[in-house]
């Protein structure tokens, strides 16, 4: 099964074969060149929200080390490079002036990608939002779809002529729901009334960002990259089937309905909608303008079953456990056939675009042993989890791309650097990259995905 020449066999000639990033993540360098604070440089100071109270502010030191970190991008033989463009390097405040030496970092890492035979792969919003606008509600607050709106017709009046591909946002259910529902990512909130505030106008700026993006660039490849969770009832019980329909449409439907039917699910409104902001006339039709590709981010199944605490909130769940217990050192479940589930369910309930897997990958902590990173199972996993692709790419579905995530260990959100999903190790003390046996694994695969064309 983990014949990188079987497996490159399977997928057609046009398939992407990638790595993926994000901003704060990896680039560090948070004052430098202009760049002012983000939400989540606010958050990580805080005690007690990241793991170690771990920051960006050096990360993987990529602003400083662009060249050498696209040598090896390119040493993978990857085709394509998904990336974020930091909000706090563009527009610093949110509002307000434009920094031109933000502009001029992502300007040199697209034309040195483009000069290595790379495609670009652009991310606008991977949760980095400009402190300054946190004052002014944040994602509550509908203005910020405005200042999005405005960033993100700056990005693409100077990129989008050598872009390959943009997205508006990346899981706007993390920056909806993990960051004002269960209070885990930056701002830290845990209340439904601001999260429906977000999801709203997180959904409107993505409408409001395609319209920007097309007004520029007509031409340009606009998409969405969206974590929709596979959903999986406890049991077959009616109650529990009742519990993963309304996960579903909470989980997913809020993000896929708004842009793929233009509607919010039904039984989201009936339960939430008198506490959502109004709706104003022409939002639902920004919103659902038509995508030329969706992303998919896929780690993990979500098992759920039935409340029955009473007054539970919609969508009124509770965990369930998993069937077979394998995890991965961040205690999420393996469950590759949940990635093949989940495609066919969502082109069954949506009429959608082309589909790249925008994210896939496990995290494992292993370190460097005798200049070797021995990931044995994370190899396994991309293996496993490319060949559900493979299969889904058989059965007639549009998947166009797989990006593994990560490129190299980076800053893991609330987990702060302990949890390591890169197929490159970073030693954080000296920068040093290792390429990781998954990574070499990953590298023999393009090759011969590329050989066999
Ligand atoms: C999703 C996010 O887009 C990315 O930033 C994160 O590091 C990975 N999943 C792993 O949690």
């Amino acid at each position: 099964m983990n014949d990188p020449r079987i497996l490159a066999g399977r997928f057609p000639d046009d398939f992407v074969f990638g790595v993926a990033t994000a901003a704060f993540q990896i680039e560090g360098a948070a004052k430098m060149d202009g760049r002012k604070p983000s939400i989540w440089d606010a958050f990580s100071n805080m005690p007690g929200r990241v793991y170690g109270r771990h920051n960006g502010d050096v990360a993987c030191d990529h602003y400083n080390r662009l060249e050498e970190d696209l040598d090896l991008i390119q040493s993978l033989g990857v085709s394509a490079y998904r990336f974020s463009i930091a909000w706090p390097r563009i527009i610093p405040e949110g509002t307000g002036p434009v920094n031109e030496k933000g502009l001029d970092f992502y300007d040199r890492l697209v034309d040195r990608l483009k000069a290595r035979g790379i495609k670009a792969f652009a991310t606008l919003y991977h949760w980095d939002l400009p402190l300054m606008l946190a004052g002014d509600g944040g994602w509550t607050a509908r203005q910020t779809a405005y200042a999005y709106q405005r960033y993100a017709k700056t990005v693409i009046a100077r990129l989008g002529d050598r872009l390959d591909a943009v997205a508006t946002f990346n899981e706007p259910w993390c920056s909806v729901w993990l960051s004002h529902l269960y209070g885990i990512h930056a701002p830290g909130e845990r209340n439904m009334d601001a999260a429906l505030h977000a999801l709203h106008f997180t959904n409107l700026a993505h409408g409001l960002g395609v319209a920007a993006i097309r007004a520029e660039r007509p031409q340009l490849a606009t998409g969405l990259v969206l974590n929709a969770h596979s959903i999986h009832a406890g049991s077959d019980g009616e109650a529990d089937q009742a519990a993963a329909a309304r996960a579903f449409d909470f989980h997913n439907g809020v993000f896929f309905g708004p842009v793929f039917k233009g509607d919010y699910p039904e039984s989201f409104l009936s339960a939430l909608g008198v506490r959502m902001p109004i709706i104003e006339p022409g939002d639902m039709e920004t919103i659902s303008q038509p995508l030329d590709w969706w992303g998919l981010n896929y780690y993990t199944p979500m098992r759920v079953s039935h409340d029955p605490a009473e007054g539970a909130e919609f969508p009124a769940t509770v965990p369930a456990p998993p069937v077979a217990d394998i995890r991965t050192d961040i205690g999420w479940e393996v469950f590759a056939p949940a990635l093949g589930d989940l495609i066919r369910k969502l082109n069954a309930d949506y009429a959608l675009p082309a589909c790249y897997i925008t994210e896939n990958g496990a995290c494992y902590n292993m370190g460097v042993e005798n200049g070797a990173v021995d990931d044995q199972p994370r190899l396994d996993y991309i293996a496993e989890h490319l060949g559900i692709t493979a299969d889904l790419i058989r059965e007639g579905y549009p998947m166009r791309g797989y990006f593994a995530w990560s490129l190299m260990d980076n800053f893991e959100w609330a987990e702060g650097y302990r949890m390591r999903f890169g197929i490159v190790h970073v030693d954080y003390e000296t920068q040093l990259r290792t390429i990781k046996k998954s990574g070499r694994w990953y590298a023999e695969l393009a090759g011969a995905f590329r050989k066999g064309r």
